[in-house]
């Protein structure tokens, strides 16, 4: 998912009536929809689904933004079908929670009255057209390497969608990057906007893989029940080790001074993450948190009429087939 999720939970342990999940798991087996599990499990995954649901639609907004101000047909477009992919995504993740027994209306319910999180990176602003390229590769990227585990997540419906969900971002992570290659390699009022634009958005990208290991409280849990396949940290510096060589083709700085290479190790090292600002942005303190909820707010009273009439017609629909004899098999 995208990140941060720090809602602390108690621990429940699984009972011996759930020896049939215990035994799914064991095998690396998936759980699906008609399979019993535990409560907690089933209200864990949930949440967890909803945020990143959440997540995908809201992160629509900051893009969103640039779509009028693209500086070509062809990056309108591309930009368009990245926005729309990401409303896909939404979708994918609100109808994996309906599995669960979760009612959508209830879902956005809880986002639009503050009750559930979406990432914190949709609350910093887009201030250039290069946001859209520091976005696409850093915070994609860092997407990416969050969900990639999740296509092996024990949850079936879960682990399905986010197949689709990987192959989609990683064309959203190369069209980031290809934005940025352009810029860094235009004119230097152009590489500027590009660099600027990384110094921006490399520290809210590391902040994506939420907090350290040891104040990760739901970690242990969600490791346990196979959702989780990797911690924090290790899907933090896996990020780093994939995006520094990259930063250096596109011929652009990271905001770190303190990143070398540990031949030691054979990682990259990083400096210490500022993760008080994260709690602010998390308490909604961000740049952009009140207008992003403002909006999706606005976006969906606005919409009540279409889902009103895509309602109306399902129904009558649904009459029709009633009513209409079953068709004869040839
Ligand atoms: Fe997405
Ligand atoms: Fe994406």
């Amino acid at each position: 998912m995208y990140g941060n999720d720090f809602t602390q939970q108690p621990i429940v342990e699984i009972a011996e009536d759930d020896a049939d999940f215990q035994a799914i798991l064991d095998a690396d087996g998936r759980i699906e929809p008609r399979d019993a599990m535990p409560e907690a499990y089933r209200k864990n995954l949930i949440r967890q689904i909803a945020q990143h649901a959440h997540s995908e639609i809201i992160g629509m907004q900051p893009e969103g933004n640039w779509i009028t101000r693209a500086p070509s047909l062809k990056r309108k477009a591309i930009l368009m079908a990245k926005v729309q992919d990401e409303a896909g995504h939404g979708l994918y993740l609100y109808a994996a929670a309906e599995t669960l027994g979760a009612d959508r209306a209830d879902l956005l319910d809880l986002l639009h009255t503050g009750r559930q999180k979406y990432s914190s990176i949709f609350n910093y602003p887009t201030l250039t057209w290069a946001d859209m390229g520091a976005i696409g590769w850093l915070v994609d990227g860092a997407g990416i390497v969050n969900q990639v585990p999740l296509c092996r997540c024990s949850y079936g419906p879960y682990a399905r969608a986010m197949v689709r969900v990987c192959k989609e971002e990683s064309f959203h992570q190369r069209q980031g990057f290809e934005i940025l290659h352009t810029l860094s390699h235009g004119t230097p009022a152009q590489k500027a906007m590009a660099q600027d634009a990384v110094d921006r958005w490399w520290w809210p990208s590391l902040m994506m893989f939420g907090p350290p290991d040891e104040s990760s409280p739901n970690t242990e849990r969600s490791m346990r029940w196979g959702i989780k396949r990797f911690s924090n940290d290790e899907l933090r510096q896996r990020f780093v080790d994939m995006t520094v060589p990259q930063a250096q083709a596109l011929d652009l700085t990271l905001p770190d001074p303190q990143l070398s290479w540990d031949a030691a190790t054979g990682h990259w090292e990083y400096g210490a993450i500022d993760f008080t600002e994260l709690f602010e942005v998390i308490k909604g303190n961000g740049p952009c948190n009140a207008q992003r909820m403002a909006h999706r707010r606005r976006a969906h009273e606005e919409g009540a009429w279409v889902r009103e009439a895509a309602l109306a017609y399902a129904t009558k629909r649904d009459a029709e087939r009633e009513a209409e004899p079953p068709a004869a098999v040839a």
